[in-house]
């Protein structure tokens, strides 16, 4: 496929390690990953301006090698207050049974301004958008700020958009990506398949640096998409059970549980599309619950939190992509190792 030449701040090992919000991907995991030769990151997603800085403070303690933090855009969709109030009415009795109330929907910007001008200041290597694009003038001021700017897009008119506002490279995520789908709206309309939307992708870009994300677990899926014209492969699911990685007891045993046999793509845990692996909550909601991100998110994080807590796998949100069965127990760089075997 018609790639150009690696850029030259490809890490030199072709694996990133996804940004992972809710606290999986921690500074260890990032640093760790970074280490090994492949690209860690950071989420901020969720998180204030404070704690970002903190993890970006705290990953420099640990590694000198080049990482990133990846920023999630603040929704502009319509949102129906009226349909929120409903599903956390519906809420209610799982509320009862594990001993809180459901949340409250709390405001939609993420804290964005504050982390942006944060980053504007001191941007570690790379940063990444997820939700959306910004604006030209705002990626030419990261990138004069010294970052190389990604972009996270699902269909080939996002890839256009991000490539028109000047981004460095474009993280093309398929929809067999585990926890929410990167789309620029909460519509769920277009997604595609990674390999279809490498080549849509690279139709309407040309060769723009592409990093390919979504149901990567092995050393030969990694190299399938490579052999495409990816740059790197992103992944997440991959890492999710490393001993660096801050996911929850139940997240990381549930992804090991035989009773766990597949993924499937869900509103229920916070309004937006989102894979994780069937479980009763996500079988039960799912048909109730309103495209409210992220109302919806802040509505079941009290759920969420005591039935992770409590050691309840069918309350919680189980993000896996659908290549989950081969994440390891495993140190992130064995798995950085792993995933890039024969690539070199
Ligand atoms: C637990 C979890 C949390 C995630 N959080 C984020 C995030 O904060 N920002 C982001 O850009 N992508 C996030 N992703 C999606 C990844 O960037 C990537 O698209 C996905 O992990 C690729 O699919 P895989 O999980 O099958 O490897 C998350 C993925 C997982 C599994």
């Amino acid at each position: 496929m018609n790639a150009g030449p690696a850029p030259e701040w490809a890490p030199a090992i072709p694996v990133v390690q996804a940004p992972m919000a809710g606290g999986a991907s921690t500074p260890e995991l990032a640093a760790a990953v970074s280490e090994a030769g492949g690209l860690g990151f950071l989420a901020a997603g969720y998180r204030t301006a404070g704690r970002m800085r903190a993890d970006i403070e705290r990953t420099r303690e640990l590694t000198s090698r080049p990482f990133g933090v990846n920023l999630f855009m603040p929704s502009s969709d319509a949102v129906d207050d009226a349909a929120v109030a409903a599903y956390r009415a519906r809420l209610g009795a799982e509320g009862g049974r594990l001993g809180v109330e459901p949340g409250t929907p709390q405001a939609r910007d993420d804290g964005w301004d504050a982390k942006a001008a944060d980053l504007l200041a001191d941007p570690p290597a790379f940063v990444s958008v997820t939700f959306g694009c910004p604006g030209a003038g705002l990626v030419r001021a990261f990138r004069r700020a010294g970052a190389v700017v990604i972009v996270t897009v699902t269909t080939a008119d996002e890839a256009r958009e991000a490539a028109g506002a000047g981004a460095d490279a474009l993280c093309v995520q398929g929809m067999e990506a585990g926890a929410h789908r990167g789309s620029f709206t909460n519509t769920g309309e277009g997604a595609l398949p990674l390999r279809a939307l490498l080549a849509a992708v690279r139709e309407v870009v040309g060769g723009l640096p592409l990093i390919a994300a979504g149901g990567l677990g092995t050393a030969a899926q990694v190299a399938d998409v490579l052999a495409l014209g990816a740059v790197a492969a992103q992944c997440g699911t991959a890492f999710l059970r490393c001993p660096e990685s801050g996911a929850s007891a139940v997240h990381k045993e549930a992804l090991a549980d035989p009773r766990f046999t597949e993924t499937a793509m869900t509103r229920a845990f916070s309004g937006r599309p989102a894979r994780g692996l069937v479980n009763r909550f996500l079988v039960e909601h799912s048909p109730h619950a309103p495209a409210a991100y992220p109302d919806v998110h802040y509505v079941t994080s009290p759920l969420r939190k005591a039935a992770a807590a409590q050691g309840d796998p069918d309350a919680v949100n189980l993000w896996a992509g659908e290549a989950f069965r081969s994440a390891a127990d495993a140190p992130a760089a064995e798995i950085v190792a792993a995933l890039a075997a024969g690539t070199a």
